[in-house]
């Protein structure tokens, strides 16, 4: 009789232990051959299957268009800082990926939470984003700190355009959409960000793929895959700034006392 000893460990995503790693059972082999790209290695490595090719071009897009947003967000400021400072590059690129959450960067899952429960709950942008102010929480995906309605965010418009054209369905997008309209009734900065746009589509691409069942798409909303696209992406440019910094051998930061206002 075959006694298995008891494992402390249940892994699903990878294996070793052949004469060639594979990701969800994939081979490297195959993963060169086929011409894979990167949006195919995180859907197997996170999603445990292999997408539609528009499904992982549309990851591609999200991590190209989220890797910089230049030096003076939180993330790569931190990063600069950190890098001024003398320290490596792991310090100095997750001391700004740690700024990534609620306000910066990390609220695409909780934009996909609750444009998802609005939509299915069948509310109008009125009802939910009233019910938000009501519950004194901002909604996630909408607002900015730069961007207007007169000067929208490019990487919305072209995550839009390409659901537009390759997504069976954009239900959810459209949605949010239809909530930026009535956000920006209120106040000029509430506009639809990248964080609410990825939000929205990336719920249209887990619905509309036919990929996934329902059980499997409240699971990963309720996990909260959808800031890994962004902590992945953005540690892209934060590399990117601690080079940069290193390079120009810049001297340790110090912030100007002008630049504080000292009081009691
Ligand atoms: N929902 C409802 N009302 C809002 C929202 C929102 N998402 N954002 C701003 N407001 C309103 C509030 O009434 C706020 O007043 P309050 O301070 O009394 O709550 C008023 O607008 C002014 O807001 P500010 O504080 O000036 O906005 P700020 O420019 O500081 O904030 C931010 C920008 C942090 C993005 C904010 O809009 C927010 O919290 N949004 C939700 C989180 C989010 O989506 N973050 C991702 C941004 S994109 C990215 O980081 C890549
Ligand atoms: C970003 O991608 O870092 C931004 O949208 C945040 C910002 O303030 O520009």
């Amino acid at each position: 009789k075959l006694v298995r000893a008891p494992t402390h460990i249940i892994s699903t995503i990878s294996d070793d232990r052949g004469e060639e790693p594979c990701y969800a059972g994939v081979p490297m082999s195959s993963i060169v051959e086929r011409g894979y790209g990167v949006g195919d290695v995180i859907s197997l490595l996170w999603f445990k299957r292999s997408l539609p090719r528009y499904c992982t071009q549309f990851i591609e897009i999200c991590i190209m268009l989220c890797a910089d947003h230049g030096p003076c967000v939180s993330g790569a400021h931190n990063t600069i800082v950190t890098a001024r400072a003398g320290k490596d590059l792991v310090s100095s690129l997750v001391s700004g990926l740690l700024t990534i959450g609620p306000r910066f960067g990390g609220a695409i899952d909780d934009a996909a939470r609750y444009f998802k429960d609005a939509y299915d709950r069948g509310l109008s942008p009125y009802e939910f984003v009233e019910g938000m102010k009501k519950k004194g929480i901002r909604v996630p995906g909408i607002g900015h700190r730069i961007k207007r309605r007169d000067n929208r965010d490019k990487r919305v418009e072209l995550l839009q355009q390409f659901a537009r054209t390759h997504f069976p369905s954009v239900k959810y997008m459209e949605y949010a959409v239809e909530v930026e309209t009535f956000t920006l009734s209120k106040a000029n900065n509430l506009v639809l960000n990248v964080d609410g746009a990825i939000g929205s589509l990336f719920l249209d691409l887990l619905a509309g793929s036919g990929m996934f069942t329902k059980p499997e798409i409240d699971e990963i909303v309720e996990i909260g895959y959808l800031n890994g696209l962004f902590v992945l992406a953005r540690a892209i440019g934060l590399i990117g700034h601690t080079f940069d910094q290193k390079r120009l051998k810049q001297p340790l930061y110090r912030h100007p006392w002008e630049d504080v206002l000292y009081t009691k």
